[in-house]
């Protein structure tokens, strides 16, 4: 099977429950795409988990604010999917999986495709007013970027 990921993306940004305008949402969740595919070319991530992790990580937030649990809903909305809109060996799936889930409440990781997801993540902080801290960053591609004041695809 191969990812459709347009279909993917209409089905998880239909069931979103904050709407397209929120500040958490689809175009965040494309800036963090791209910020990860960015980080990529140098953290060799696994791009398909960044991805997905773009898409999955806010998508089951149910408000703009501090909403506890919304990673690990993401997560469980990402195994739902998995076999009806996209195929994932599992050590990668664990991977998307602790990513959505920890997005919040963890710093820092040594695996370079958990902290790329964290890292593309914390580069559209800007979208809140909140400059990118390098000491936030996983990886050294989102150290520099932040350190620099890049968000590469903050618009
Ligand atoms: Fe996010």
């Amino acid at each position: 099977m191969s990812t459709d990921w347009q279909e993917l993306w209409k089905f998880v940004v239909a069931q979103f429950p904050c709407g397209s305008d929120s500040i958490h949402g689809p175009e965040h969740w494309r800036r963090v795409e791209r910020n990860g595919v960015w980080l990529a070319t140098s953290t060799g991530a696994d791009l398909v988990v960044v991805r997905l992790f773009a898409l999955f990580h806010d998508s089951r937030r149910v408000n703009e604010y501090v909403d506890d649990g919304h990673g690990l809903r993401g997560a469980n909305l990402a195994g739902q999917l998995r076999g009806k809109f996209y195929e994932l060996p599992d050590s990668a799936f664990d991977k998307l999986e602790y990513a959505c889930i920890w997005h919040t409440e963890s710093i820092h990781h040594d695996d370079p495709t958990i902290g790329t997801c964290w890292d593309a993540d914390r580069l559209d902080l800007g979208r809140v007013g909140t400059l990118p801290d390098p000491s936030f960053m996983s990886t050294n591609a989102g150290k520099h970027a932040a350190r620099h004041g890049l968000t590469p695809h903050a618009s």
